[in-house]
């Protein structure tokens, strides 16, 4: 943990950038809060005061519905104030650099930035520039990270599975261009789950895989055997260079999940997607609509995790403005 640009000098989580890195307990913290802030919705008042006073700006620079909207909620539920900065009416569009437009809004008293960018390493870049008593949460960089969505999938899975000790999870399809497999994959050996498997065509698999600590499997009818949690991926398009793929059809028949693949899973399987879905792609939608989904859930534990993340961040003794 020593050098991690994630914690302040007394060695507390001051940014979440990436899950890489971060010990069990510290997922097991975040997870664990999030499990506290659940039952706020059978409360009269769906609010608590943590964060009266404070200004989260969300500054997203690609498009987003279930990220950029439960982390305003979230926010909103912790009492704090929320600025969605509209980027494609903002002067970023003029050619003000991403570090102008952060230091413009810190010098509007931010006191968290919750970031998605298209390039990797973006929120990293914020993170080392601004002052010690903001917060920067990575809402997804690039192919790199998306460390909220990564933990509200642990989150999901630990609410239906209890152990994840005794598991094995499958991810299907395009790891090669996924932020979202590569932050699973590493909460998922941190936090002990003994087998994770990838399952896609060679295209779209990349070379860190193995070193990542997954089996990787080319087909699906030996991949999705006897496994507990089907994690689907999208065939992430806008990011693919070249052709990668015959075609989406032949994807489809495939790597497609179908009633008929899934049920080479345990019987009491569940499957999720992180969203959004492309059905008839890499989902059938008899099966992403069925009794195995828990893929709405995903979005609404989405809050509570993003709660305990900003929670924990803005409580985080020295590096927080008092
Ligand atoms: N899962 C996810 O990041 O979805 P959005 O792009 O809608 O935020």
């Amino acid at each position: 943990m020593k050098n991690n640009p994630q914690l302040n000098k007394n060695g507390e989580l001051q940014h979440l950038l990436t899950i890489e890195g971060l010990p069990a307990a510290t997922l097991r913290h975040i997870l664990d809060t999030a499990s506290s802030f659940l039952n706020i919705e059978e409360r009269e008042v769906k609010k608590v005061p943590l964060l009266q006073g404070k200004a989260i700006f969300n500054l997203f620079f690609e498009p987003s519905t279930r990220t950029r909207t439960t982390f305003e909620i979230a926010a909103k539920k912790l009492s704090a104030d929320v600025i969605n900065l509209n980027v494609g009416a903002s002067s970023t569009s003029k050619g003000e650099t991403l570090l102008d437009t952060v230091d413009n809004l810190a010098a509007m008293q931010a006191d968290m930035f919750v970031v998605r960018h298209g390039q990797s390493g973006a929120p990293h870049l914020i993170a080392g520039h601004v002052e010690p008593h903001i917060h920067v949460v990575n809402a997804g960089d690039g192919r790199h990270a998306h460390p909220t969505q990564g933990l509200l999938d642990m989150f999901t899975i630990r609410h239906y599975k209890k152990d994840l000790t005794r598991l094995r999870v499958a991810i299907v399809g395009d790891m090669l261009h996924s932020r979202v497999a590569r932050s699973q994959i590493h909460a998922l050996t941190t936090l002990g789950v003994p087998e994770v498997r990838v399952i896609a065509p060679k295209t779209l698999i990349p070379a860190c895989a193995e070193r990542m600590g997954v089996q990787i499997y080319h087909d699906m009818a030996k991949g999705l055997k006897d496994v507990d949690v089907i994690i689907m991926l999208r065939l992430q398009n806008e990011r693919m260079r070249g052709a990668l793929l015959p075609s989406v059809q032949e994807y489809f028949k495939y790597y497609g999940l179908t009633a008929e693949k899934l049920a080479l899973a345990r019987p009491d399987a569940i499957v999720m997607h992180p969203g959004p879905m492309n059905r008839g792609v890499e989902i059938e939608s008899s099966v992403a609509d069925g009794v195995q989904s828990v893929i709405l859930s995903q979005v609404t534990f989405g809050i509570a995790v993003r709660m305990a993340v900003m929670s924990i961040l803005m409580g985080s003794g020295a590096g927080s403005k008092q």
